[in-house]
């Protein structure tokens, strides 16, 4: 929220969940369910259900918290010479941004594109950390690695602060990260609407079909990937990622409509994950295996317990 938003919320450290992230669960669970039951597809079916109602009494409210934070944003930059700013953030590039004809975006353009990062932002990445925290908990060996690499970059330091040179030195929780990304998938299906026909093995598909790509299958096909149910980070060491090819390895997507805040999420996973391995232990909580369920990120249905220890 600080760096897309200017936005300061400390939400993570309120005890209760906040009401946008409750909203936003909800929504996502709808849309799945939605999704699995063709009945609800056509919009007057949806609208008139219990579901559907509370669907939009969800989005009405998303899209309040979006707009206040949008007109906050509105408000500071009309006292402000923007031009004066040291950086602008994403909604002053949102409310001055002007195209060729000098037309600026609309108020529900802006709100659109304010929604997307909001959600994109967070539960993308908390789901990313949270699964990768599991597997570091499974794989004891590892999580030792990366603690070994964090407290090299650590020792000697006042504080567990990171600086931005350091990020490129974590190279070992890179690839851990990536293989958490790769096992767990974050946004685990993308979907597309054709706009001309398409073909694929001899199949046509008429433009206008919804197709959806499934991340986490390809991310586990055997004809793709070497024992992919196995947790191995050395499959994007620098040595082995080059035979790793464009389309075989997409948790941000691909192509153009690919994620915008990629880079910006793995520093964000690094950051969290190696302050979290640097202070804490992480060990499995005995009898509990989460169950993956997708719910447009990848949640676990049943929690992801821990047993989290000082070092
Ligand atoms: C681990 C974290 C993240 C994952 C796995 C992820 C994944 C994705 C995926 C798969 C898409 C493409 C959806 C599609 O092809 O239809 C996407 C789009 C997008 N993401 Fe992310 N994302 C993450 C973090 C972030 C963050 C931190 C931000 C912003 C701060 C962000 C902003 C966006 C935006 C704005 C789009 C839409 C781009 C467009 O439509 O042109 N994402 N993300």
């Amino acid at each position: 929220m600080r760096c897309a938003f200017s936005h300061h919320t400390d939400y993570q450290r309120q005890k209760e969940t906040h009401p946008y992230v409750q909203a936003v669960h909800a929504l996502t669970d709808i849309v799945e369910y939605r999704g699995r039951n063709p009945i609800l597809y056509p919009d007057f079916i949806f609208i008139q259900t219990k579901i559907g109602k509370k669907f939009f009494k969800y989005c009405k409210f998303v899209h309040s918290v979006a707009e206040r934070v949008i007109n906050r944003r509105r408000e500071t930059l009309q006292k402000e010479c923007v031009s004066s700013r040291k950086f602008l953030d994403l909604v002053d590039i949102l409310l001055t941004a002007k195209d060729e004809n000098g037309d600026g975006l609309t108020p529900l353009e802006i709100r659109n594109e304010a929604n997307t990062f909001m959600f994109e932002g967070h539960d993308t990445t908390s789901s990313a950390i949270s699964w990768i925290l599991y597997s570091l908990a499974e794989h004891m060996d590892v999580q030792n690695k990366v603690r070994i690499e964090v407290d090299s970059i650590m020792e000697d330091r006042q504080t567990d602060d990171l600086q931005w040179d350091d990020l490129s030195h974590l190279e070992y929780l890179g690839m851990v990260i990536k293989e958490g990304m790769r096992q767990h998938c974050p946004v685990p299906v993308v979907a597309r609407q054709l706009t001309k026909d398409f073909q694929i093995d001899g199949h046509v598909f008429p433009s206008g079909t919804s197709v959806a790509v499934d991340i986490y299958m390809l991310h586990h096909n055997e004809e793709v990937w070497e024992r992919p149910m196995e947790f191995i980070p050395e499959r994007f060491s620098k040595e082995n990622a080059s035979k790793i090819g464009p389309f075989q390895f997409i948790p941000f997507s691909a192509g153009p409509r690919n994620c915008i805040g990629q880079n910006f999420a793995m520093n964000e996973v690094k950051v969290v994950l190696a302050k979290l391995v640097h202070r804490y232990k992480f060990e499995l909580e005995p009898n509990h295996i989460p169950r993956k369920r997708a719910s447009l990120v990848m949640r676990a249905a049943n929690g992801i317990l821990l047993r989290v220890s000082s070092r």
